[in-house]
Parts: structure tokens; C-alpha cells; sequence
């Protein structure tokens, strides 16, 4: 799929976000290094902290399409949804612990991904990989010297 596809994914799948606290809605497409798609949105809950970012949520289905080690790219989009599909022109980068999330799966697969962050209304965009947006982070190789 091309950019502006896994884009209009995102921005799709953010719509099926529930998210009604913040209002924010977040949508990811996870894409192998095989060219399988999956995707994910933001599932807020009434005791706030226990709400899921749409990485996670992608992630997750990810782990169940084709497997953690096998995620070649993300595309992430937020924003509110509007008369036109989502709106907003700030891109949206994963959140700290999204990235931790992300690197577990780099580090497993033994190579970087890319992350393409939209803005809602998907016209911004920025490009980044999971080791520039964490650089350094704790990861499955730093625990090779565990029991
Ligand atoms: N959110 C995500 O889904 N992903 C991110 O990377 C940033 C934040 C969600 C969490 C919450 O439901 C809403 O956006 C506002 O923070």
C-alpha cells in the first residue's frame, strides 16, 4: 500500500476510535515486511488511566496477523472527527510509552521501523524510525544478562 493509503487507513480507523473523554481519535496500520495490514484505534475508559493508545491497540492485532517480529512500518494518525472524515493538521507522533511498545517489536525483529505520523486531516505528515524517536531506549537486549 502506498503512504497515502496506510494514510487514509489511519484516519479511518481512527474514526472507530473510542475515545470520548478526550475526544482525541487516534488510528495506526501496522504493515509487515510481507505487505499485511492491520489496524487499530484509541480505546479510552471511564477510570482514565486504563485507556489504550491505537499503537498498542495495533499492536496487538498485529501480534495476532503475522507477529511482533515481523512489522516493517506504522502509519499513526489523530485528530477530531469532522464533517470531511478527521480533522486537524498537527501530525501526531506515538506517545513515550507507545515507542517503548515499538521498540520491543524493532529489537525483536532485529531492524528499525518506520513511523509516518498524519495529521487528521492526513495533508501534514512527518517520517521517523522507532530507534530515532527512542534513541537508546531499554529493550529485549538489554536483558541478556538476565536469568
Ligand atoms: N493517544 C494515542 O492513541 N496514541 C498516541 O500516541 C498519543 C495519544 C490517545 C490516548 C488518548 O485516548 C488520547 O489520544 C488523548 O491523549
Amino acid at each position: 500500500m502506498t503512504d497515502e493509503e496506510l494514510i487514509a487507513l489511519a484516519r479511518a480507523a481512527a474514526l472507530k476510535a473510542y475515545a470520548p473523554y478526550s475526544g482525541f481519535h487516534v488510528g495506526c496500520a501496522v504493515v509487515s515486511t510481507r505487505g499485511e495490514v492491520v489496524s487499530g484505534a484509541n480505546l479510552e475508559n471511564a477510570c482514565y488511566r486504563l485507556g489504550i493508545c491505537a499503537e498498542q491497540s495495533a499492536l496487538a492485532a498485529a501480534q495476532h496477523a503475522f507477529g511482533l517480529d515481523q512489522i516493517a512500518r506504522i502509519v499513526v494518525a489523530g485528530g477530531t472527527p469532522g464533517a470531511h472524515g478527521l480533522a486537524g493538521q498537527q501530525p501526531v507522533t506515538p506517545c513515550g510509552g507507545c515507542r517503548q511498545a515499538l521498540l520491543e517489536a524493532a529489537q525483536l525483529s532485529g531492524h528499525d521501523i518506520e513511523i509516518l505520523s498524519a495529521s487528521g486531516d492526513g495533508r501534514a505528515m512527518r517520517r521517523d524510525t522507532i530507534r530515532g524517536l527512542l534513541p537508546h531506549g531499554f529493550g529485549p537486549e538489554d536483558l541478556k544478562d538476565a536469568d
